[in-house]
């Protein structure tokens, strides 16, 4: 079925790390087909700017390190607690590239947790 404001008013989202570059602009496409919407990343201060071009629909925000154990739990909770979830871009993400013999195992572990479990 086609993608049509008429059939996404009134349906909400939950945007994972949409502060920046996709998933802001994911989010501020989906607020222009009036989906409201629940976003989620670590900067509070930068969210509040792409929940204000997010204008005409309701924007909930939610800060949380997805890159922690049971954070999607957690955030799971927080999202559905004022309605359910209709649709999940489950975006939050961050590339990280090294040589073997560089590879920080804390920072590889945050990457699996974040990309793979949350
Ligand atoms: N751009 C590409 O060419 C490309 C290619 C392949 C895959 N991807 C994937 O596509 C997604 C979006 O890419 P992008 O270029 O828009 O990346 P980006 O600008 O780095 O944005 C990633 C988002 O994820 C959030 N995030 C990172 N770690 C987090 C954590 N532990 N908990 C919660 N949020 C966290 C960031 O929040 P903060 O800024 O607050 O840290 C940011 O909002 C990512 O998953 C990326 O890995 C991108």
């Amino acid at each position: 079925m086609p993608v049509s404001k008429s059939t996404c008013v009134g349906k909400r989202a939950l945007v994972t790390g949409a502060f920046s570059d996709i998933g802001a602009a994911i989010a501020r496409e989906v607020a222009k087909l009036g989906v409201d919407l629940v976003l989620t990343a670590w900067r509070r201060d930068a969210l509040a700017a792409v929940a204000t071009a997010c204008n005409g629909v309701n924007v909930e925000i939610i800060i949380v390190d997805l890159g922690e154990r049971d954070a999607a739990f957690t955030l799971w909770a927080s999202a559905t607690a004022s309605g359910p979830i209709d649709i999940l871009i489950n975006n939050a993400g961050f590339g990280y590239f090294r040589r073997f013999e560089e590879i920080d195992w804390t920072r590889d572990a945050e990457l699996m947790q974040l990309i793979m479990t949350s």
